[in-house]
């Protein structure tokens, strides 16, 4: 009961849930990119007249029904079509067109990052996927991986964990940057708990990304812990985190290797069933694996899963609930949450 109390409150200092309108100037953003590259396909003009998803797919080349429905879904929500009989969807006369406004919380390249993959959702319509770093810039994804909408998130997902100063191995499952490595980092060093023994390694798929963690894993690390001064932190450097490259779907590791998992804005990006069975096998018996992302739930959580969808290999947001089946159904037990975002659980001792 009290980790969840630090937890919220973690969250609540930082700003993040102080403002009731956050999720609200979320969904201003992503319903503002939505809008937009439909309007810009000819979709609100072809449905001044009813049409079905069939009608759709043929006018646009569309080959992808299952996300055509997910998006008539989110307009018929926001009352900006409705349904008409036979399967059919028209266009409602709206006051004033929803427009792309940048929440407050997300910095200028965090905004670009997301308003590049709404654009690619035409041609993820036509079947065609983005890689997760393809054609961004990969200074955005690291400015934005080191910002306050991160951090406070991962520094409440630590406070739900009662770590044991005893030395111990823990994995970050999609590092990215090795900002959330680095940060885990500091956190067990401001509690001292970080010793000759314990190992921490970061796992990574993306080789953009795995090169400025191990390249830039000094840099990182005193970013997030910059009351150390360089030098005296580089006298750490035996104790830093290591980087390897791989995938939550075959994690390259033993059984049975880790006291700790770590993960932070992954699952949704790939498939979530499946990778939380390869964290579960690489996990000691009553080991810990804990983490951060949005769930599905609220409007705005709906268009950005569809956004995410864009990205090869990407399950998009999924419910609390869906994760605690999954969860155990692997062998987890011991499934909790608090506040919107963290999560934590256990493997089974046996
Ligand atoms: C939003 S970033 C978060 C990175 C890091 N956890 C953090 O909090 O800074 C998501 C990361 O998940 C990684 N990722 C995507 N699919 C993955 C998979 N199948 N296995 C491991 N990592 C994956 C991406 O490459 C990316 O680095």
């Amino acid at each position: 009961m009290f980790s969840k109390i630090k937890t919220w409150r973690t969250l609540v200092n930082s700003g993040i849930m102080k403002k009731k309108e956050l999720q609200n100037e979320f969904h201003v953003f992503f319903l503002g990119i939505l809008y937009s590259v439909l309007k810009q396909e000819g979709w609100f003009d072809f449905l001044k007249t009813s049409r079905t998803p069939n009608d759709i797919m043929d006018q646009f080349h569309y080959s992808e029904p299952e996300l055509i429905n997910e998006i008539l879904d989110i307009l018929v929500s926001e009352n900006i079509i409705k349904k008409t009989p036979r399967n059919g969807y028209e266009v409602i006369n709206i006051e004033h067109e929803p427009v792309i406004v940048k929440p407050a919380l997300f910095s200028d390249t965090y905004y670009n990052l997301w308003k590049t993959y709404g654009e690619a959702l035409p041609n993820r319509l036509r079947g065609n996927f983005m890689k997760y770093t393809q054609g961004q810039n990969s200074g955005n994804w690291e400015d934005a991986l080191k910002s306050p909408f991160y951090n406070s998130m991962r520094e409440a997902s630590f406070a739900f964990v009662n770590f044991k100063k005893k030395p111990f191995r823990l994995l970050d499952v999609g590092s990215g940057i090795g900002a959330s490595t680095a940060q885990l980092w500091n956190h067990l060093y401001q509690k001292q708990i970080i010793s000759e023994e314990t190992i921490i390694y970061g796992l990574e798929p993306d080789e953009k990304f795995l090169h400025i963690a191990i390249h830039k894993n000094i840099e990182v690390l005193h970013f997030f812990n910059n009351k150390i001064n360089l030098d005296e932190l580089k006298k750490m450097q035996d104790f830093f985190p290591h980087f390897k490259q791989g995938s939550a779907l075959k994690i390259p590791f033993d059984d049975n290797t880790f006291d700790y998992v770590y993960t932070s804005h992954m699952l949704y990006l790939t498939d979530p069933r499946k990778a939380l069975a390869e964290i579960l096998r690489v996990t000691k018996p009553n080991g810990t694996i804990f983490g951060t992302q949005a769930f599905l739930s609220k409007p705005y959580t709906h268009i950005w899963s569809l956004f995410m969808k864009v990205i090869e290999g990407a399950n998009g947001y999924f419910t609390k609930k869906e994760l605690a089946q999954w969860a155990k159904e692997a062998g987890g037990k011991d499934v909790a949450f608090a506040t919107p975002v963290v999560f934590k659980f256990r493997k089974n001792s046996n």
